[in-house]
């Protein structure tokens, strides 16, 4: 068995709404057929992508994502073992509620740290708000 990596990332948004549903779609299928699990939120202004597979996986996705077009100073935020993945599918939720209004940028800039959110990330897995 290989081992387990979760990666974190934060970057800041180029892409409206539309682009971001045909990006959702062709990641969706794309981490189904590499057997990546994870999240990714979006605020209009700024990502949070957070992934879960097979190491090599997941950092050869992160070095795609990293250099994709649709966003821009991307920062890793994390990135180590896991014991077994806490995600069974790839989510995709839109923060738009007030609650998080802020929350994405201050993850960016590092006013707020991962462990922050650490329990949402577990709500989450278990209920989130798919696409
Ligand atoms: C914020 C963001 C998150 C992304 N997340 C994923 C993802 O989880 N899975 C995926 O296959 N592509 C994702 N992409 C798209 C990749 O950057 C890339 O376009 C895709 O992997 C195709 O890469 P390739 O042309 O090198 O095969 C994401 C892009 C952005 C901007």
């Amino acid at each position: 068995m290989s081992a387990i990596e979760c990666l974190a990332f934060a970057s800041k948004a180029r892409v409206g709404l539309r682009e971001l549903t045909t990006l959702v779609r062709w990641s969706r299928e794309r981490n189904e057929q590499l057997g990546v699990t994870g999240l990714l939120l979006y605020d209009s202004d700024y990502f949070f992508g957070y992934l879960e597979g097979e190491a090599q996986r997941v950092q050869r996705l992160y070095d795609a994502i990293a250099l994709d077009t649709r966003h821009h100073e991307v920062r890793l935020l994390q990135h180590g073992a896991l014991a077994k993945c806490r995600f069974d599918r790839w989510l995709m939720g839109y923060l738009y509620e007030p609650i998080f209004v802020g929350e994405l940028e201050a993850l960016w800039s590092g006013k707020m740290a991962l462990g922050d959110i650490d329990a949402r990330l577990k709500r989450w897995s278990l209920e989130g708000d798919v696409l």
